[in-house]
């Protein structure tokens, strides 16, 4: 049988295909990705002609083209990443949010449900329609407040983690009322190798090779709980063999760092690897207008995918980013890639006036 993976030439989708099929013994993948600004068909390249490997260049919002790719490759997953990602762009425009996240979601889950509704026996007990949410979701904690557990109440604060919310209780409607066999995860913040260079921590190191500013948003005391990105992956594997049916589940680091630390621990790592003769890279550091709307601190309580599932993350904050400064330090090609036109205009709209 086969896994249908939307998103999956996005950052963490890649990473989750390259890691399943990095097993001789996995199942075939199909991915389904628009290839918008952020996906990229180079961050698959590695797979060669690997013939368990089908991309299909498309949207989730086309219900003939899911429909087709359902009926010829018979699922028996499909993993959903497939999203407009990037709070600060749903702060320039919400509508691509609205448009792929909740309306794109909405397509997936009626085609998935004709889908596996006309299966039988075994194949329809075992499908899975997997969704891959954030924690952004809960809302922002005080400082003294405890992790988001998943019974927290969802209060999303952003166009971003609002349309992930609206996507997330469609998904869960459509295994209340229509019985459908879904599963959620909700993620704290991803680092690691592929990682598109408009959020912070590959932003930071893709400007201090190039010599220009870290723009650090506000205080720079913002908390974020930072996983490393095979963690997650590895978290998704877990819940898609063993989740409940209906169940949501929070993955997250243990790591709660504020980012003026991520920057400063980026900036020594890459003052080890690649020295500046200019200078220790934290010189580079300069505080800017803040996010509007700036969630204070995000935090997961990890424990419910421990205890029902034994998933732990295997890197720690420092095992995780050395890997990933690595990772850039070793693959400068790709990043000039990804540094088209229409990134330079990203970092125009939302650098140059702050
Ligand atoms: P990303 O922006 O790097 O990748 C998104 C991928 O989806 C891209 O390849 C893009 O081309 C594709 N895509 C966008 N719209 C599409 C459409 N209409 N049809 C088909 N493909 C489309 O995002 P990411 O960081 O890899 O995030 C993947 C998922 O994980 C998202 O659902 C996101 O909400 C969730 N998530 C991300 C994080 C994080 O830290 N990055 C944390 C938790 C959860
Ligand atoms: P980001 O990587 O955009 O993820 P998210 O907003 O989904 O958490 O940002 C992580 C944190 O870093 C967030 O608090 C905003 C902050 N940030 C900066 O301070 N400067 C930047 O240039 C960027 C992109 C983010």
């Amino acid at each position: 049988m086969t896994l249908l993976v939307t998103g999956g030439a996005g950052f963490i989708g890649s990473n989750f295909v390259l890691d399943w099929l990095a097993d001789p013994s996995a199942e075939p993948v199909v991915t389904l990705d628009a290839l918008t600004y952020a996906g990229n068909r180079a961050n698959l390249a590695s797979l060669g002609g690997d013939a368990r490997h089908t991309f299909v260049h498309g949207d989730i919002g086309d219900r003939a083209l899911v429909d087709r790719l359902l009926a010829e490759h018979r699922p028996r997953a499909i993993v959903h990443f497939a999203a407009e990602s990037h709070v600060d762009r749903s702060i320039h425009g919400p509508g691509a949010f609205i448009k792929t996240n909740v309306e794109g979601t909405f397509t997936l889950l009626e085609a998935a449900r004709a889908y596996w509704g006309a299966l039988q026996g075994e194949a329809k007990a075992a499908f899975r329609f997997h969704h891959v949410s954030t924690d952004e979701v809960y809302g922002s904690l005080k400082a003294d407040d405890p992790p988001f557990a998943e019974t927290n109440p969802y209060e999303p604060n952003s166009p971003y983690s609002a349309s992930k919310a609206a996507s997330d209780h469609l998904v869960r409607a459509w295994h209340h009322t229509y019985g459908l066999p879904v599963l959620t995860t909700n993620c704290s913040n991803n680092y690691g190798p592929l990682h598109f260079p408009e959020k912070l921590i590959p932003l930071v190191i893709v400007n201090a090779l190039a010599g220009k500013p870290l723009p650090i948003y506000g205080d720079g005391r913002q908390i974020r709980d930072w996983l490393y990105v095979k963690d997650h992956c590895s978290g998704i594997r877990a819940v898609l063999a063993g989740g409940r049916l209906g169940e949501t589940y929070n993955i997250g680091g243990w790591n709660e760092m504020a980012n003026i630390d991520i920057v400063k621990t980026v900036c020594g790592l890459l003052d080890e690897l690649k020295p500046d003769p200019a200078g220790k890279y934290e010189r580079l550091i300069t505080y800017v207008t803040d996010r509007p709307g700036h969630d204070r601190r995000y935090a997961i309580d990890a424990r419910k995918i421990e205890r029902e599932l034994g998933w732990r993350p295997a890197e720690t904050f420092a095992t995780g980013i050395r890997k990933t400064v690595a990772w850039y330090l070793a693959n400068a090609e790709w990043v000039s890639q990804v540094q088209s036109g229409a990134y330079r205009d990203w970092i125009d709209t939302q650098y140059m006036s702050r």
